[in-house]
């Protein structure tokens, strides 16, 4: 059964979203790396979140739209590989670089390197996931549609690393 919590941790007040986790027996912040990867993203804020309570959209997250059916509830990993992989082109790109402090950003993308060759190892036979590669890509195209949007501006990254934060943190 999918656990529901609203994430409404103080700084993070972006998201009112109800947000489910992807249910399952383990839920992925108990992996060591993924609450590494979360409270690195969470020191990247660079403006209080409540500034930007304007520039707040829903970026339809396939998990929530019921695009993702059970069945494909038996490729969590590939699920998360993909996300991984979104989230490091998201966050290594050019106007990334600009928006946040780079001590931070490098430490998070080593974080999020590892963790992918980890899944890559461990996991190689369930990393293949063409449907759901899909789902993702739509997904992340949209935050890359909106960022361009909101021509990269400090509070459309605040919004966008909200966003990402509270995916991973109920994986
Ligand atoms: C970037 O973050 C590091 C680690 O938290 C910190 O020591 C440094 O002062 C920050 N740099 C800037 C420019 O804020």
């Amino acid at each position: 059964m999918a656990q529901c919590s609203s994430w409404l941790a103080a700084g993070e007040m972006l998201s009112f979203i109800l947000i489910c986790s992807l249910g399952g027996d383990v839920p992925w912040i108990h992996s060591l790396e993924n609450r590494k990867i979360v409270s690195l993203l969470r020191e990247l804020e660079v403006i209080p979140s409540h500034f930007c309570l304007k520039d707040r959209t829903d970026f339809k997250f396939p998990w929530e739209r019921g695009s993702i059916t059970e069945i494909q509830k038996t490729q969590r990993t590939c699920f998360h590989h993909l996300i991984l992989q979104q989230i490091f082109s998201l966050l290594n790109a050019e106007d990334s670089h600009a928006a946040w402090n780079r001590t931070l950003l490098y430490q998070l993308l080593s974080r999020l390197h590892h963790s992918l060759e980890e899944l890559d190892q461990t996991n190689e036979g369930n990393l293949v996931c063409p449907d759901l590669g899909i789902l993702v890509w739509n997904y992340f195209q949209g935050i890359h549609n909106y960022l361009k949007q909101k021509k990269y501006s400090t509070c459309a990254w605040e919004v966008v690393r909200v966003e990402i934060t509270a995916r991973l943190f109920l994986m």
